[in-house]
């Protein structure tokens, strides 16, 4: 009973695609034969059409529109080639200790890095004594004792590094009005993240190029949006002396300090990058596994020949 439905069954579909292959054939073939001249003109018409469309919408939307100058948005850095930013690098820790040097010798006087604590450059850039000495060298508020009173106490590693200005007034009226903003997370802040940051240390020209007027109290540097900033140049050839003797040229010592920031923003960036390869390694060996598993348990039913066999009349 079963396999006779079931044959009734796919005799019937089987049947169907001959009726419509012929129906097919039928209708190619009448109207080649009916207009062929139709065909033609609807083509061009066609490409005509999609021609003039295609024109209107680069009309409308072709060309950007800048709401700013390229001279207001800033040139764009050039791509420099870190050591520390591809898919399997790490930072360079050598170049962290010397950027830790150069933040806290020369960027320290007028930017903080609230974010940063001395614990986190235990192991990061220095040993957990040489941290020790560091942060003892900085005086911190005491907890209140049971008078009330606070006193000074010397830093600990639980200690966040110290600010240069205790609130915006003050920084503000040290820099002719301008605020020198937290480096903790400026390399994530800015377009072009190191690549901008970098170019912006070494890019102050001696002159200001001619027609463009600087204002009283400001410094020309062409990768800064506007071309004008209240921070003049900082980095000249040897004004560190690196601990490991590379020569502390303004590159350098640039490149240094902007692999330090690009830590103080990503500290996690190493362990993350690990972290990603193992993810990537074991789910791809569970995804081929599971791919062989799902053929290994289908096998049986897509080896399956169903054949069609009619009924002996
Ligand atoms: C004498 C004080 C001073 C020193 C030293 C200094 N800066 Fe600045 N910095 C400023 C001021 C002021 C601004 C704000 C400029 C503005 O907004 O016009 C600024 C802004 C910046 C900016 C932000 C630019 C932007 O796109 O908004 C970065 C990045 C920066 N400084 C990095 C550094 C680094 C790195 C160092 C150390 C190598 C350093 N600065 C040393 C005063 C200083």
């Amino acid at each position: 009973m079963l396999s006779s439905v079931l044959r009734a069954n796919l005799g019937a579909r089987a049947a169907t695609p001959r009726v419509g292959a012929r129906c097919v054939v039928r209708g190619i073939a009448s109207s080649t034969q009916a207009a062929p001249g139709r065909i033609t003109r609807n083509a061009v018409a066609a490409t005509l059409a999609s021609g003039l469309i295609g024109a209107w919408y680069i009309h409308l939307y072709g060309s950007p529109i800048h709401a700013m100058t390229p001279a207001e948005e800033g040139m764009h850095p050039i791509k420099w080639p870190w050591d520390h930013t591809g898919h399997f690098s790490t930072f360079d820790h050598q170049s962290l200790r010397r950027g830790y040097q150069v933040y806290s010798e020369v960027c320290s006087a007028c930017h903080s890095l609230n974010f940063i604590a001395y614990r986190n450059l235990v192991g990061t850039t220095h040993t957990v004594e040489e941290v020790k000495a560091m942060a003892e060298q900085v005086e911190y508020d005491s907890e209140p004792n049971d008078q009330g009173e606070i006193e000074k106490r010397p830093g600990k590693l639980s200690d966040y590094l110290p600010a240069p200005y205790s609130n915006e007034e003050a920084a503000r009226a040290a820099n002719q009005g301008a605020l020198p903003p937290d480096l903790s997370l400026m390399i994530k802040a800015r377009h072009g993240g190191c690549d901008y940051v970098f170019s912006l240390l070494t890019g102050y020209p001696d002159d200001p190029p001619p027609g463009v007027e600087v204002q009283e109290g400001l410094n020309y540097n062409p990768y800064f949006p506007n071309g004008q900033l209240g921070m003049a140049r900082v980095l000249y050839d040897g004004l560190v002396e690196y601990d490991d003797k590379t020569p502390a040229t303004a590159s350098q010592m640039a490149k240094d300090v902007v692999q330090f920031l690009n830590w103080t923003a990503e500290p996690e960036m190493d362990e993350r990058k690990k972290m990603g390869m193992k993810v990537i390694f074991i789910a791809s060996t569970l995804f081929a596994l599971s791919v062989w598993v799902k053929r290994f348990k289908w096998a049986p039913l897509k080896n399956r020949k169903i054949v069609y066999d009619p009924p002996q009349v």
